[in-house]
């Protein structure tokens, strides 16, 4: 496209990648996978799936992205008319995942406001799934909007699509600008005090500890790459639309390891600083720490909480900062993810900027009112579980089985990258990408299908499941072959067009 959007700078790129990479997953998903996973043990298969699988699909979908310049919907069109519906499959992927995001965000921000009097009493559970929340007893019905989530989550969408209204650079990478090191800075302040209190040692202890019979465990294997996935932003065609902002003289694949390495580092941070945490309020209590840890929501929403009440001072000052760090952290992704279809949106339907965000967004947030209900987290649990397990690895794993085994575009997209980058990539990167994780994830994900039929996630009813699980997964996928259908103006298809090739 002759005007495409550019970002102002590479640091500003890197910036706004790290932005996308780092969030609710690093934070709220990571502690607690690791240490359900194996502990210390957990970290083979999660450094296999960084270096074998993460890092080289971000080189991947960083060149994927500068080379044919689009929303990943065009991108994979202009790669190969057949696979266009790859690129839409991933930004529905985007769409779902933003609807559901942007509740876990407006909860941030409620519990910001909470921490500054604790809110939450004695009884932080209680608190969260009762007065807050106000959940049913059982999933299936969504029940009528509840206030308290409603009212934040305008604001998250108020935020996010003023941010995207506002363009790439002045609104994108400026946002990161502000929001990253805000974020960085008061989560390397939180950690530090969670290290230095009492019984901080025997959580990290917990944590570290491996259990390595796990490693041979295939359940361990998917919650790695499961997480790598996610947490890099890699799979759901967010990378590919970031990058197709670079000016064609670029690095990229530095900035791939930059921003791979800056998110796990990140990651880790939050793992040591979540245990230290759990350690302490453990010792305070006077039982392990298997006692108190808990997983996704209970850890952020009812440990952590329960931790800032326990905390010696300031609590409310800390609670403020665990949260707004959270709320930030979510921001910065969510407009990532909401950026891919409002992209694809603007290419394919010829839509204006201001159009593609308030129709894109503006109908993401209306069904993200479905989980402000008081029924929503039951749907929100099942829908992140099943668009994560069957929407975000799969679709990494069909990118690279396409663009390694149909295509046979790995030696163009290697050498594209080389051509213009710090590091040069060997011939490991194409081994990686066309054998190696191929072959793991396609076994893993054959399991952990298997595993989803013989037993129900979570022990939900099969109907719920078939709804706002297996329903929306495989939603998502349908939704790229429907939209594959709508014609492309035909000056988009033809790439290089005469002026980029100019
Ligand atoms: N990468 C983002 C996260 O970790 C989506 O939350």
């Amino acid at each position: 496209m002759e005007n495409r959007p550019q970002w102002g700078t590479r640091a500003g790129f890197i910036l706004a990648a790290i932005g996308s990479a780092v969030g609710l997953g690093n934070i709220w998903r990571f502690p607690a996978v690791a240490y359900e996973n194996g502990g210390g043990a957990f970290f083979i298969p999660y450094l296999f799936a960084l270096l074998t699988a993460g890092i080289p699909l971000l080189i991947l979908e960083f060149s994927l992205g500068h080379k044919f310049r689009g929303s990943a919907p065009l991108t994979f069109a202009r790669l190969n008319k057949k696979f266009e519906w790859l690129g839409w499959w991933q930004v529905a992927i985007s769409f779902v995942i933003s609807t559901y995001y942007a509740v876990i965000i407006a909860w941030a921000m409620s519990f910001t406001i909470f921490s500054i009097n604790q809110k939450w009493g004695d009884n932080p559970k209680d608190f969260l799934f009762g007065d807050y929340l106000q959940l049913p007893a059982t999933a299936g019905a969504p029940g009528g909007i509840v206030p308290g989530v409603f009212i934040p989550l305008v604001l998250v969408w108020l935020i996010t699509l003023g941010v995207l209204l506002k363009g790439v650079k002045r609104g994108i990478e400026l946002a990161n600008k502000i929001m990253i090191p805000t974020l960085v800075g008061l989560f390397l302040i939180i950690v530090f005090r969670a290290i230095t209190l009492d019984g901080a040692a025997q959580g990290l202890d917990a944590f570290f500890k491996p259990d390595w019979a796990s490693v041979a465990n295939p359940k361990v294997w998917v919650a790695a790459y499961g997480q790598i996935f996610f947490s890099l932003s890699i799979g759901f065609a967010i990378m590919i639309t970031y990058s197709s902002y670079l000016p064609k003289k670029t690095d990229l694949t530095n900035s791939a390891f930059i921003t791979g390495f800056a998110n796990s580092g990140f990651e880790l941070l939050a793992g040591i600083g979540v245990f230290s945490a759990l350690g302490f309020m453990a010792a305070q209590q006077g039982v392990p720490v298997s006692e108190v840890v808990s997983a996704g929501v209970g850890l952020a929403f009812v440990v952590f909480p329960q931790i800032i009440s326990e905390f010696p001072a300031f609590n409310g000052l800390f609670g403020v900062a665990f949260f707004l760090c959270l709320t930030l952290a979510g921001l910065t992704s969510l407009i990532s993810i909401v950026e891919t279809y409002v992209a694809a949106a603007q290419e394919k339907f010829k839509f204006s900027r201001k159009k593609a965000v308030l129709i894109g967004g503006g109908t993401s947030a209306l069904l993200s009112i479905l989980f402000a209900t008081k029924g929503g987290l039951y749907y929100l649990d099942a829908a992140d579980y099943f668009i994560n397990q069957f929407g975000v690895a799969l679709a990494g794993l069909v990118e690279v089985v396409v663009i390694a085994w149909f295509v046979k575009e790995l030696k163009g997209l290697q050498t594209h990258a080389n051509t213009i980058s710090d590091i040069m990539i060997g011939s490991w990167w194409r081994v990686f990408l066309g054998a190696i994780t191929p072959v793991v994830l396609g076994y893993m994900m054959v399991q952990n299908i298997i595993t989803n039929i013989k037993s129900n996630y979570e022990g939900y009813p099969t109907e719920f499941l078939l709804v706002a699980g297996w329903g929306v997964a495989v939603t998502a996928l349908l939704v790229g072959f429907v939209l594959m259908v709508v014609k492309w103006d035909r000056e988009m298809l033809q790439f290089p067009s005469k002026k980029e090739a100019s």
